[in-house]
């Protein structure tokens, strides 16, 4: 028996003969689930399943590990994970146990996660790389180690210990960063249910509500679709919009307030990430609408990159240039275009990318660059486009009437074969739109 996942059980088992044809017949690749992290005595933090392990399986069980072996007679693909438990589970829940892993989730074998210290070493033996994830999980480094060490101590009597051990994610994170359709189909939900979650937060805005009351909004939003934060939530009102990662959401709204809300959903594991920023009452003021419109400009500038071909980086120029000329232009910078932007004086204002990778992660994996150069777009990638600004509430360079005023505005784009998707469409975005809908809740 299986939880529904959105990916069908042949779904994982392609991923893992892809990994596998990549890995090669000499390779063993190894992955454990994600630890459970104790939060004081015998309570949990809530648990999120290591995002490799479940985009090669979709089991979301700790304790497990799962070990492909290609090209292996007696199975390739062998899960080891918790025995089914009567007492146990009438605590915490069913277990798949070895047989719900072969008969629910496709593997060749299982075997309880208690032999996994009697039967790795003896998988290890006669394979001579490693695939694995150095450096996540110290306690499973050091394991994987002493399995290691068993093989070399029976060198003597015939044994070939594995000699060469290579990064996991140099196989895995490509295959990660292109989605099926699959996948798009999950992400299009976790966009859709997050725009929703932004539009009810928007309705429940006005001056004098607090940060934390938006994040129910939108957090209900989130529940009520079967999904949860992708990432914590973050409701800045005010110059609190200024901190980037600012997550206390204890401020009140006060009227004339921007309110900068970044948050998305995660659905079946798959997250969106939206960012917007809106005033209070329903009104921008004349220095918040201009430094909104250019962030607006910004977006679009970097949406007109997102087509196969181009490459990943153009879109963060194109959003600095536009950036760089608006504040040149408002005052807020001094100078020549071309220097500014040499000189990375927008730094001031405008600290972070333009974007990155989105998928089972918020940031995703996948590289950036290749040989030292910006990777080019193609069909699959899904990415954001978050340019801001932000005026520091003490900024004395600057009038009074810029500061304290933080604004982004983030989209998810999915590459296609001729442009590009935008899969948080229909939410508000421009000065006008958010007025519109402020004025029509
Ligand atoms: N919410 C995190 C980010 O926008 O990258
Ligand atoms: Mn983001
Ligand atoms: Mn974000």
């Amino acid at each position: 028996m299986r939880a529904t996942t959105g990916i069908p059980a042949q779904g994982y088992a392609r991923r893992r003969r892809q990994l596998m044809r990549m890995a090669g017949e000499e390779a063993i690749l190894v992955l454990p689930s994600a630890p459970e992290r104790v939060r004081s005595r015998d309570t949990h933090y809530p648990y999120r399943q290591d995002s490799d392990l479940w985009y090669l399986t979709g089991f979301a069980e700790p304790e497990a590990v799962l070990v492909l072996v290609p090209g292996r007679r007696h199975g390739e693909a062998l899960l080891f994970c918790r025995e089914r438990d009567p007492e146990r589970e009438g605590w915490d829940g069913p277990r798949a146990g070895p047989e719900g892993a072969v008969e629910g989730f496709g593997m060749d074998d299982a075997y309880p996660i208690d032999d996994l210290d009697e039967i790795l070493p003896g998988l290890l033996e006669g394979r001579t790389r490693v695939y694995y994830h150095f450096g996540r999980d110290t306690e499973f480094d050091l394991k994987l180690i002493g399995w290691l060490n068993r093989v070399r101590a029976q060198v003597r009597m015939g044994a070939q210990p594995p000699h060469e051990f290579l990064e996991l994610g140099h196989l895995l994170d490509e295959m990660r960063l292109f989605k099926s359709r699959d996948e798009l189909k999950l992400m299009r939900r976790a966009a859709k249910i997050s725009v929703q979650a932004h539009e009810a937060a928007m309705r429940a805005a006005r001056p004098g509500v607090y940060e934390y009351e938006l994040q129910a909004e939108l957090e209900r939003v989130f529940r009520a679709a079967d999904a949860q934060p992708a990432y914590e939530s973050i409701v800045g009102a005010g110059a609190n919009a200024c901190v980037l990662h600012y997550r206390a959401n204890r401020g009140q709204t006060r009227d004339g307030d921007l309110v900068l809300i970044d948050a998305g959903a995660e659905y079946r594991g798959y997250a969106a990430d939206i960012t917007r920023t809106f005033p209070a009452n329903g009104r921008f003021t004349r220095e918040q609408r201009a430094l909104h419109d250019l962030v607006c400009a910004a977006q679009a500038a970097a949406l007109a990159q997102a087509r196969p071909g181009v490459a990943y980086e153009a879109g963060h120029h194109a959003a600095v240039e536009t950036l760089t000329e608006g504040l040149l232009r408002l005052g807020l910078l001094k100078g020549r275009l071309e220097k500014a932007i040499a000189d990375g004086q927008y730094k001031r204002y405008y600290r972070h990318k333009t974007g990155h990778w989105l998928g089972l992660d918020v940031h995703d994996v996948g590289d950036y660059r290749i040989d030292g150069e910006s990777r080019l777009l193609e069909p699959g990638m899904v990415f954001t486009i978050e340019p801001g600004l932000y005026v520091p509430a003490d900024d004395t360079t600057v009038p009074a009437k810029w500061r304290g005023i933080g604004i982004r505005i983030e989209d998810d784009v999915a590459i296609t074969a001729d442009g590009h998707e935008v899969l948080t469409e229909g939410l508000a975005r421009d000065a006008g739109e958010i007025e519109a809908f402020m004025a029509g809740r």
